[in-house]
C-alpha cells in the first residue's frame, strides 16, 4: 500500500517537473491558491462578528464607569423616591453608575461618615455605602423667584453638568422601573434623546412634543451653558418639559416610547392607538407589563403613590381603576363558537403597580432610622 502511494506520488512529481505539464499545472495551482486565499479572507471578515457575539455572552468589554443613571432630590419626600428608583436599578443589576444629586443642605459633605445628624443625611450615607450610589451635592435650581414651583423640574437638567460621564439617563422618580435600560447608553451620538409625549400625538399642533420624564443626555459644558441661560430667561409657566422642547425640538433623537416608557393611565384607556400605533395588535396587559421598561404614575385626579392620600383620593382611586372587559375566549366551545369571559388583567396590573410602589416605599422608610418623613399610606 505504502509502496503504491509512493509510486503514485513520485509519478505526479515527475509530471509536475516535466516542462510541458508545468505549463498547464502552474496556472491551475496559482488559481487554486488565489481561491483558497479569498475564502480565508472571507472567513476573516466574518470572524469579528462572531467574536463580538461571543464577547457579549461571556465578557463585557464596555467601560460602564462612563455611564450613569442620575436621580435628584430637592426635598426629603423626593429623596425617598429617588432612593427607591436607585434601589430598583441595583436589584435589576444595571451595570452603569448611579448618581444622586441632592440639595447640599441635606449633607454638606458627601464623604461624611454618619450623616451629620439629619435623617436625610443618614439615608444618603446609607445608599452611598450600601448601594454604591455616588453623591453629588448641588444648589437647587430656581426660576426667577425663590418659591418657584419649577425648582424641582429644572434641577433635573443639572444632569448636563455631570461631565465626568459620557452619557447619563435621568428618569423621573414618580416611576416604576420594570427593566433597566442599559442599552440606551449605546445610542448614536446626540445631545439628548427623549420619547414623544405620545398622549398628545392625536393633535396636529402638539404631536411633535417631547416628554421630559425620561432623558438620555450627553453631559457637555456648552449644552449646560445653553440650558442655564434658558432657565434664567424662562417664563413663569415654563417647566423642564417646555424648556427641553424649546432647546432641543429640532436636534433631539426620538426615543421610542414603546417599549421604554408608558403612563399608568394607559392601563385605563380603552383605545390604545396613540400608544401602540394604528396597526397595533390586540392590547394584552400581561404582555405589555412583561415588555415595558418604565411606567410613570399619571392618573389624574389620583395623586402619585408617593403622596399622602386622603379618603377622597382613595375614592378616586376606586373610580379611576381600569374596567374589566368581556373578551372572546381563545378556544372554541362545543358548538364551534367562542364564549366570552371577563378579563380583569388590566385592572389587576394597575392595582399591583400602586401596591408595589407603596410596599417599596414602606421598605425604604425602614431603611432610614426611625421617623424619616417618607410619606406612606
Ligand atoms: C457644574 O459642575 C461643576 C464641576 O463639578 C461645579 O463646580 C458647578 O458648581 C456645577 N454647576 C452647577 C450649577 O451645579
Ligand atoms: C390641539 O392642541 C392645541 C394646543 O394645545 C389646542 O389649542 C387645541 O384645542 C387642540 N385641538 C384639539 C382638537 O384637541
Ligand atoms: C382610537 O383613537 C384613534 C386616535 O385617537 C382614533 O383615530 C380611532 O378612531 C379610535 N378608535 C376607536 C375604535 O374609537
Amino acid at each position: 500500500m505504502a509502496v503504491d502511494l509512493d509510486k503514485i506520488a513520485s509519478h505526479y512529481l515527475a509530471l509536475l517537473t516535466a516542462r510541458r505539464s508545468r505549463a498547464i499545472l502552474v496556472p491551475i495551482i496559482v488559481i487554486a491558491v488565489i481561491f483558497t486565499l479569498i475564502s480565508i479572507t472571507d472567513r476573516a471578515y466574518q470572524q469579528p462578528s462572531i467574536n463580538i457575539e461571543r464577547a457579549s455572552e461571556t465578557e463585557d468589554i464596555t467601560d460602564w464607569s462612563k455611564f450613569a443613571y442620575i436621580q435628584y432630590a430637592t426635598s426629603s419626600e423626593h429623596l425617598c423616591n429617588a432612593v427607591m428608583l436607585l434601589q430598583s436599578l441595583h436589584h435589576l443589576k444595571s451595570r452603569a453608575d448611579r448618581v444622586l444629586m441632592y440639595a447640599a443642605e441635606m449633607l454638606p459633605d458627601p464623604k461624611d461618615m454618619d450623616g451629620g445628624g439629619s435623617q436625610e443625611g443618614e439615608l444618603l450615607v446609607k445608599v452611598r455605602d450600601e448601594y454604591g450610589v455616588k453623591l453629588v451635592p448641588i444648589q437647587v435650581q430656581h426660576g426667577d423667584t425663590a418659591d418657584d414651583t419649577r425648582t424641582d423640574s429644572y434641577t433635573k437638567l443639572l444632569a448636563f453638568n455631570q461631565t465626568q460621564y459620557e452619557r447619563v439617563i435621568a428618569i423621573d422618580s414618580d416611576t416604576t422601573l420594570l427593566k433597566h435600560v442599559d442599552e440606551l447608553f449605546h445610542l448614536p451620538p446626540c445631545p439628548i434623546a427623549m420619547p414623544r409625549a405620545y398622549w398628545l400625538l392625536g393633535n396636529d399642533t402638539t404631536k411633535e412634543t417631547f416628554a421630559s420624564h425620561f432623558l438620555v443626555i450627553q453631559p457637555d459644558k456648552y449644552e449646560f451653558d445653553r440650558v442655564q441661560r434658558a432657565m434664567k430667561l424662562a417664563a413663569a409657566d415654563e417647566y423642564d418639559m417646555e424648556l427641553s422642547n424649546k432647546l432641543y425640538h429640532d436636534t433631539a433623537a426620538v426615543l421610542p416610547h414603546w417599549p421604554y416608557t408608558m403612563l399608568s393611565s394607559e392601563l385605563c384607556e380603552t383605545n390604545h392607538t396613540l400608544y401602540l400605533g394604528p396597526d397595533a395588535k390586540e392590547w394584552d396587559p400581561a404582555v405589555v407589563m412583561s415588555q415595558v421598561g418604565t411606567i410613570r404614575f399619571s392618573d389624574y385626579p389620583v395623586p402619585k403613590p408617593c403622596k399622602y392620600w386622603t379618603a377622597d383620593d382613595g375614592q378616586n382611586f376606586i373610580r379611576m381603576e381600569p374596567k374589566c372587559e368581556m373578551k372572546r375566549r381563545k378556544h372554541k366551545n362545543k358548538e364551534g363558537g367562542h364564549d366570552k369571559e371577563e378579563d380583569c388583567s388590566g385592572r389587576d396590573a394597575w392595582r399591583e403597580l400602586y401596591a408595589d410602589f407603596k410596599a417599596r416605599k414602606a421598605v425604604s422608610h425602614q431603611l432610614s432610622s426611625n421617623s424619616f418623613r417618607c410619606v406612606i399610606l
